[in-house]
């Protein structure tokens, strides 16, 4: 499907639940936030007619995130069916790695190839400060099961921030030195809970770079590291990983968008930034048509706006983080 911008988009995120079993600090308040009701949230066998109607409209693929996609029960077998519906080219998981040891092998099986995890300190103490009580070492397992498995790329989410985890940029992109890792460096979006925090500890991913090749010697530009976002990948002289920088705020990548996203509670949203939502679990309960899903994927294309200035004016209150699914 192509927007009114020229834009190809080939790609959903969708969010499988807004529960996570963590409350990182930039993603929710001190007291959590009130998960949906169960009737609220989209049954697997609803996304998966979304998705069907998705691949119909030329999407062909998929991302799951949250919250965390790992805490809803059934997922699993849910990715298995995403993944064996025809035309489904690559379905991928974000996750913050807490249960990834003991479902790894299980995600394999039921088709899941590239994993990204989110991971913004190495230091346990900050990790429990930063997640409000993560324990970092489940994490680790998770990131080296993944690795043994066999998970191709296996990539981790590092959300900079100044003050937090300035002083490990460099240890992170060590990293990539002898694992077949992918590290990427995301700047801190002003979403919800983070809008404080995006004041006081932003950072940009060029100073990011900075830092890292000031101490560590000059990256140089990879071609061909498999994704389908904006990244743009860098790698250390005999390094067996990369680095990746995620300038979502500096400079913006609005004009390669190729998304669209569902909401855990199954509206289909234009663009991280834009509140208009796309109510697709109401239709579906309304006993809506597959053309008529069709028709309502190609109304949430057209709104998507030509960049995040555009996007914003119409405004992403009311919203974090946990709920939209990063
Ligand atoms: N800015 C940037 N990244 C964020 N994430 C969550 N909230 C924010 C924010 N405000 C990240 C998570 C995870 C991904 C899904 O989104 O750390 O890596
Ligand atoms: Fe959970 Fe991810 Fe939000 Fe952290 S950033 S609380 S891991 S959803």
């Amino acid at each position: 499907m192509e927007d009114l911008y020229g834009r190809k988009i080939d790609y959903l995120r969708i969010s499988v639940t807004d529960r996570c079993n963590l409350r990182c600090i930039y993603c929710m308040p001190p007291e959590g936030i009130k998960p949906k009701a169960h009737d609220d949230i989209i049954r697997f066998e609803d996304i998966l007619l979304v998705a069907e109607v998705a691949l119909e409209m030329g999407i062909k693929r998929f991302r799951l995130t949250g919250g965390e996609p790992l805490v809803r029960k059934g997922v699993i077998p849910f990715i298995g069916a995403l993944s064996r519906l025809p035309g489904a080219e690559d379905v991928s998981l974000t996750t913050n790695g807490i249960l990834l040891s003991q479902t790894a092998a299980r995600l394999k099986e039921s088709g899941i190839r590239r994993i990204n995890i989110s991971l913004d300190t190495m230091n346990p103490k900050t990790y429990r400060e930063l997640t409000r009580g993560g324990d970092l070492r489940a994490v680790w397992e998770g990131i080296e099961k993944a690795l043994e498995i066999g998970f191709d790329p296996v990539k981790i989410n590092i959300v900079a921030l100044r003050g937090i985890n300035d002083k490990e940029w460099v240890d992170f992109a060590r990293l990539t030195l002898d694992k077949p890792l992918h590290v990427r460096f995301i700047e801190l979006m002003p979403i919800g809970s983070s809008r404080q925090m995006a004041e006081e500890n932003f950072v940009s991913c060029w100073e990011v770079k900075e830092v890292i090749e000031r101490e560590l010697g000059e990256l140089t530009p990879v071609i061909g590291v498999n994704g389908n976002g904006p990244a743009e990948y860098q790698r250390l002289q005999g390094a067996v990983g990369t680095i990746g920088f995620i300038h979502a705020i500096s400079e913006h990548f609005c004009d390669s968008c190729n998304r669209l996203r569902l909401t855990a509670d199954g509206k289909l949203r234009p663009c991280l930034f834009d509140r208009r939502e796309i109510d697709l679990k109401k239709a579906i309960q309304e006993g809506a048509s597959r053309k008529e899903l069709q028709l309502l994927f190609r109304k949430a294309v057209q709104l998507k706006s030509a960049n995040y200035r555009e996007a914003e004016r119409a405004g992403n209150e009311g919203r974090t983080m946990v709920q939209i699914g990063g």
